[in-house]
């Protein structure tokens, strides 16, 4: 393969959504990439939060390469659903053995019943359906600092317990054709605590870390407030003014920080349309991200 024109190359970033996120044309996936323009990546997804590479058409063996660049990456706990030759690929969609989500899903950052959860995530589309299917993302950190102060000062040094227990029970509260599903993943992963609001180690930035269906309680409150808290801050954060929809094309990349976003799939007609997805996972404290 020849990637030296794709080397030589300056990617033009361009902003798209409201507060956040950014289209970077002509960026080149795959391992080799310069040490230059992984920095201007990399700046670019602490500027923009999300990083859409339209048209980046990767194999799974160059997107493994590429997302490395950034770090370890984890191997997702759902092992059935990675590929058997990429099994840092975790495919979710409605072919074979992959991840079934049918637009169902929460607002959350990935992996955050890790107790060092992931950075950032590398979505691509392999088989995109023709309508539905979206994957929304909202800005957590323009979310914050929206907030009124005494709503800041209320929740600043909250911490919430995340586990997988939750998780699977709100997937059978939520898919109860799939009771019959045995998951033991909540075995190796007892609940962990996060702040709420966290504090990006790069930009300093503080942003809301709430995931509705994996956070069990917020220590400290009486169940009911603590639910009402999240559920006040969710509607807060999934405001128009805060979110990118990414409708997808097939081929599309789209990386995300998610120490600074959220991100949630919308419904597609699971019956008629096939949708398969691939993602690599940045490990917590990844080297190529913390500066
Ligand atoms: C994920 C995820 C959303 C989607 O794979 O981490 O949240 O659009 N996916 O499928
Ligand atoms: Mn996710």
């Amino acid at each position: 393969m020849n990637h030296i024109a794709a080397h030589d190359a300056t990617p033009a970033i361009r902003p798209i959504g409201p507060t956040f996120g950014a289209e970077v044309a002509g960026m080149p996936i795959h391992g080799d990439v310069t040490p230059e323009l992984l920095v201007q990546f990399v700046s670019a997804l602490h500027r923009y939060r999300v990083l859409v590479v339209p048209q980046a058409n990767v194999g799974p063996a160059d997107l493994v390469a590429f997302s490395r660049r950034f770090g370890p990456l984890e191997i997702h706990s759902r092992f059935e659903s990675t590929l058997p030759d990429h099994p840092e690929v975790f495919c979710v969609g409605n072919i074979g053995q992959a991840s079934f989500s049918r637009g169902i899903e929460q607002w959350h950052a990935d992996s955050s019943y890790r107790p060092v959860p992931s950075d950032a995530s590398l979505f691509y589309g392999e088989i995109v359906p023709p309508e539905g299917g979206d994957t929304l993302f909202a800005d957590a950190t323009a979310a914050y600092r929206s907030l009124d102060s005494a709503t800041k000062q209320r929740i600043d040094g909250l911490t919430a317990v995340h586990s997988l227990e939750s998780l699977r029970q709100w997937g059978l509260r939520h898919n109860p054709d799939r009771k019959q599903e045995v998951d033991n993943r909540a075995d190796s992963f007892p609940p962990v605590r996060h702040p709420l609001v966290r504090r990006h180690p790069v930009t300093g930035a503080r942003s809301l870390f709430v995931c509705p269906a994996v956070i069990s309680h917020i220590e400290g409150l009486p169940i009911g407030e603590s639910t009402a808290l999240i559920d006040a801050l969710i509607a807060h954060i999934a405001q128009p003014r805060t979110v990118y929809v990414h409708r997808w094309s097939q081929g599309d990349l789209v990386m995300w920080d998610n120490r600074a976003v959220l991100h949630t799939a919308s419904l597609f007609d699971h019956t008629r349309y096939r949708r398969l997805m691939y993602r690599t996972t940045i490990a917590g404290d990844a080297p190529g991200l913390s500066e």
